[in-house]
């Protein structure tokens, strides 16, 4: 399996879970001391730890800590973020576990964290084929391996292709700016050639450079291929539509929420409006300005090119795709 040379953003040792605050990244590498469920749910709910499948790994270190309390903690640990689907999925397969010993939990979770760095790595190798030489891609938001605890889905690909990538646009990701402080740090630290760019740039960019594939990862998919993802994705979707660009989902089966029969059953996060309202602790609007932020918004089906799983890529999704995929 390919060395990620970032660090990891999460462990379990000596009876704790070890979070590092991603929210300090790229100014300082602190970690955070986990030592109950509910502190668990917390730090996910703050975004200490985030990404759709490492937060669903540290639900499941969550359920080892909260093990005495199992459907207590699932429900604390499943309501900290409620689109990323992969929680809930980390969370029922603990729930799986008979003998609710320290010793089998956690056996299970590890269980699950290294299913989940094998299948980072088959989604790098399939999508990396949907990569042609001197690309430029564009990604949004951060799915490197800050958010998988393994190579990455979007960016996995596009490390597993970095020898045929000369740029990657990174979108800055309003409000907290997971492509300007995650995947840019991981992009530098891969040395591959990256720029930044406001997220209101990214039609222009698209008409006035040269971009041949747009990669996100995603957070819930629905049955019928329509994909959650972070706030902005769905405006990129319909801006490489218009400008003939592939665009393309990246995720692994543990995103797939099979009993969601389309967008409509897929809940979209509601966060603070504190997070549009200030940046670094200083007021940047009008005191009394109300705010929204939705922290996701859903890309119908029609607008993917193809979702790329661990089982391979998957073209046109539609329920009928999908299906013949998982069945
Ligand atoms: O709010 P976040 O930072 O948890 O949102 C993360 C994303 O939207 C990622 O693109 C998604 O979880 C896929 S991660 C491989």
């Amino acid at each position: 399996m390919t060395k990620i040379v970032t660090p990891d953003p999460l462990r379990f040792a000596k009876g704790e879970l070890i979070l590092l605050d991603q929210r300090k990244i790229p100014e300082k590498k602190t970690y955070i001391r986990i030592k109950s469920a509910a502190a668990a749910a917390k730090a996910i709910k703050e975004m200490v730890v985030r990404g759709a499948p490492a937060i669903g790994i540290a639900a499941a270190y969550g359920m080892v800590l909260g093990r005495k309390n199992p459907l207590q903690s699932a429900k604390m640990l499943i309501e900290a973020r409620p689109t990323a689907v992969n929680l809930k999925w980390a969370v029922d397969e603990m729930l799986k576990v008979k003998d609710r010993s320290f010793k089998s939990m956690l056996a299970k979770a590890g269980e699950l964290e290294d299913e989940n760095k094998k299948l980072c790595a088959l989604i790098a190798e399939h999508g990396a084929k949907l990569i042609k030489k001197s690309s430029c891609v564009m990604t949004h938001c951060n799915a490197g391996p800050l958010a998988t605890d393994g190579i990455g889905t979007a960016l996995g690909v596009i490390f597993a292709a970095r020898k045929r990538i000369d740029r990657v646009y990174i979108k800055e990701t309003r409000p907290r700016l997971q492509g300007a402080r995650l995947t840019a740090w991981e992009l530098k630290q891969w040395k591959i050639p990256c720029v930044l760019i406001s997220d209101g740039m990214a039609a222009h960019i698209m008409k006035t450079s040269k971009v041949d594939a747009v990669i996100v990862g995603a957070d819930r998919i629905a049955s019928n291929g329509d994909s959650a993802n972070k706030i902005g994705t769905y405006d990129l979707a319909i801006s490489a539509k218009y400008h003939n660009i592939p665009f393309y989902i990246a995720a692994p089966y543990s995103t797939i929420d099979f009993s969601a029969r389309n967008e409509k059953d897929i809940k979209i996060e509601e966060r603070d409006e504190k997070e549009m309202l200030f940046v670094g602790g200083k007021a940047i609007s009008a005191p009394g300005v109300k705010a929204l932020n939705p922290s996701f918004d859903v890309t119908p089906a029609a607008l993917i090119t193809a979702i790329i799983t661990e089982r391979g890529v998957i073209k046109k999704p539609s329920r009928k795709t999908m299906r013949r995929f998982y069945s």
